[in-house]
């Protein structure tokens, strides 16, 4: 095969993905003075990151002043069920309130308190009101906000264009990546000193989904076929909330802010049901009585957190648990009520996308009436395995950040978590790739027969004469993780699970899309299929093996945390014979003053963080 005429672009540090990760990414590098590019398989602002609604957590003390990094930090850990990498966790919380005044800085118009600061809301698991918000538009606007930036900062962007596996050098550090351009089926190779992953989650292997397309797990795969650790497969995120009905839109978000905004969740028999569901760790910090709560919402700062602010496992559970026990909504969920808290004018006001969503989607007014609720796969907590400060995977030149990164949130995210995460670790990603770039004084030779064997594999599932079709494939795997892999989970169901991603991978073998290689929609399906079985692989796999229930990952064989298993994180590699390997990673003991702090009370931990501030003041 003649390769002589395919197209070459050169950049110091490269970027897959343009979410709020790789903008933040682009935008740190570019301005370290090298050479940026940003490729994304959609269009510029179209990113996933638009489906973070209700805000990003800072510890800016803007509405509550008690707030503090230790406190976020104590939160995160704590939602994450303690498997959360300890030093990512304390980089986030000391990192994220300067990352979110320089988004302001940037642009990014956010809504205001009284005395002009940028309003904070509640959400699940956090102590204080932490998310620093646009309405429950939040990611729409940090991405129009990271986009202008970027522009003018001079990233070269390059829209529509799939990346589709990396290439190594002889010293096996990656050194580029082939990628198809969707319009025209024509493929390029992109040179890079490093890259840098920021390619999101991979929610479309399941049926129910907060995900749009580009959610295929390709960041995983790619990494993965190049020699790369994933880790913590296991964990992925059902959101409490996603709509039920109608069918057409079934998993899209309904944001967490409508219960950081006081919405509260009933049953059919009209039984606010959180309230049985509050986890012992838990309890010294939730309301347990609708006056409680009632008083929380007022503004009262000594009222606890009422149950629909626990962290979204607990929530999402529970809902499960009132449907499976037949009190469940009219379609198979639960109703969230906020129009009973708030005002029409306040509701309007707070979660303007919220009430469009429902009037257009299911003629439904939310000011006067009920919504119905259920989980939807919004989140994966795990991905590719990172080191902490640089975020350099455990290939040499490739860096991932945001989604696609494992550590940061453990067995569980908090929700805002995910927004502030992509302006820290996109930073530190762009950082961190722009040094490795530095360092190098040339790009190295890329491998002809590597760029050989990626094209083959594409194009072969146009030139076959029959075999599977990729939409058929897909809408299997949807329906066997939905089934078998999906909230609750047991020995039985898991291996059931993964015989049916081997029956779908052995059709993969055969797998064709009809037509010519322009704009040929069968044939991106098929390869971002490639992608999803994977990342569904690594999924099942990871969740036969860790034999407990743990945050997001519930093992109804298996109930309740495990001491032995808070020990290890799960690692998936390819091996030498092609297969998908796992093995338990012994984890690295956290320092002795960051374990003090996420296990103090919340008592003390206030007590120490006042006396500090009286300290600094005097
Ligand atoms: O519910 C939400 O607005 C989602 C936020 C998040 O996933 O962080």
């Amino acid at each position: 095969m003649d390769i002589s005429g395919i197209k070459t672009i050169e950049h110091d540090v490269l970027i897959v993905g343009a979410g709020g990760a790789g903008l933040s990414a682009a935008i740190e590098a570019s301005s370290r003075g090298v050479s940026t590019g940003i490729v994304m398989k959609s269009l510029l602002g179209k990113a996933h990151t638009v489906m973070a609604e209700g805000g990003m957590a800072a510890a800016l003390g803007n509405v509550d002043a008690r707030d503090h990094w230790k406190i976020h930090f104590r939160d995160t850990m704590r939602g994450g069920k303690f498997l959360n990498v300890w030093r990512m966790a304390e980089l986030h919380a000391k990192l994220a309130p300067d990352r979110v005044r320089l988004l302001e800085e940037w642009g990014a118009v956010f809504d205001r308190t009284r005395q002009g600061l940028i309003n904070q809301r509640n959400f699940g698991g956090h102590r204080y009101p932490r998310l620093a918000h646009v309405g429950d538009r939040t990611g729409l606007e940090m991405i129009r906000t990271l986009q202008d930036h970027g522009i003018h900062q001079g990233i070269q962007v390059y829209m529509e264009c799939t990346g589709l596996d990396l290439l190594k050098n002889e010293q096996g550090e990656v050194n580029g990546i082939v990628c198809m351009w969707r319009e025209t089926g024509n493929f390029t190779i992109f040179k890079a000193k490093s890259i840098i992953f920021a390619t999101g989650g991979g929610g479309k292997a399941w049926d129910v989904t907060s995900n749009s397309w580009e959610y295929t797990g390709d960041g995983f795969a790619m990494a993965y076929e190049a020699g790369a650790d994933l880790m913590d497969l296991e964990f992925n995120q059902f959101h409490p909330t996603g709509m039920v009905w109608p069918l057409s839109v079934k998993g899209t978000l309904v944001t967490e802010s409508v219960r950081g905004e006081g919405g509260i969740l009933l049953n059919s028999e009209g039984t606010r049901f959180m309230f049985n569901y509050i986890p012992d760790r838990f309890k010294s910090e939730t309301a347990d009585t609708e006056e409680e709560a009632a008083r929380w919402l007022a503004g009262d700062q000594n009222a606890r957190r009422p149950p629909e602010l626990l962290t979204r496992d607990v929530v999402a559970r529970a809902i499960n648990d009132e449907v499976k026990a037949g009190r469940g909504s009219k379609h198979g969920g639960a109703y969230l009520n906020i129009a009973t808290q708030r005002s029409a004018e306040d509701i309007k006001r707070k979660l303007p996308s919220m009430y469009h969503q429902f009037k257009v989607l299911a003629e439904l007014d939310i000011t006067k009436e009920p919504m119905e609720v259920g989980p939807t796969c919004h989140y994966f907590m795990g991905g590719i395995r990172v080191d902490a400060d640089t975020t350099m995977s455990s290939l040499s030149g490739l860096f991932a950040c945001g989604e696609c990164a494992a550590g940061m949130h453990g067995a569980n995210r908090l929700g805002g978590n995910s927004l502030s995460d992509l302006l820290v670790f996109g930073y530190l990603s762009g950082k961190n790739a722009a040094e490795y770039a530095q360092s190098k004084d040339s790009h190295s030779n890329i491998d002809q027969d590597q760029v050989v064997a990626i094209i083959k594999n594409a194009t072969a599932i146009l030139n076959r004469e029959s075999g599977s079709n990729p939409y058929l494939l897909h809408e299997e795997l949807e329906q066997n993780m939905q089934k078998n892999v999906g909230i609750i989970r047991t020995r039985e169901t898991l291996e059931a699970g993964i015989a049916g991603i081997e029956t779908i991978k052995e059709s993969y073998q055969s797998v064709r899309a009809k037509g010519a290689s322009q704009f040929n929609p069968g044939w991106h399906e098929a390869l971002a299929m490639r992608n999803l079985i994977i990342t569904a692989e690594a999924v099942a796999r990871a969740a036969l093996m860790r034999e407990e229930s743990r945050g997001a990952h519930t093992r109804a064989d298996f109930p309740g945390e495990q001491g032995y298993w808070h020990q290890y994180n799960i690692v998936s590699s390819k091996g030498d014979d092609g297969q998908m390997h796992l093995r338990k990673a012994e984890r690295k003991k956290p320092d002795p003053e960051l374990e003090r702090i996420a296990k103090s009370t919340i008592e003390d931990l206030e007590k120490e963080v006042a006396q500090e501030r009286t300290t600094v003041n005097t």
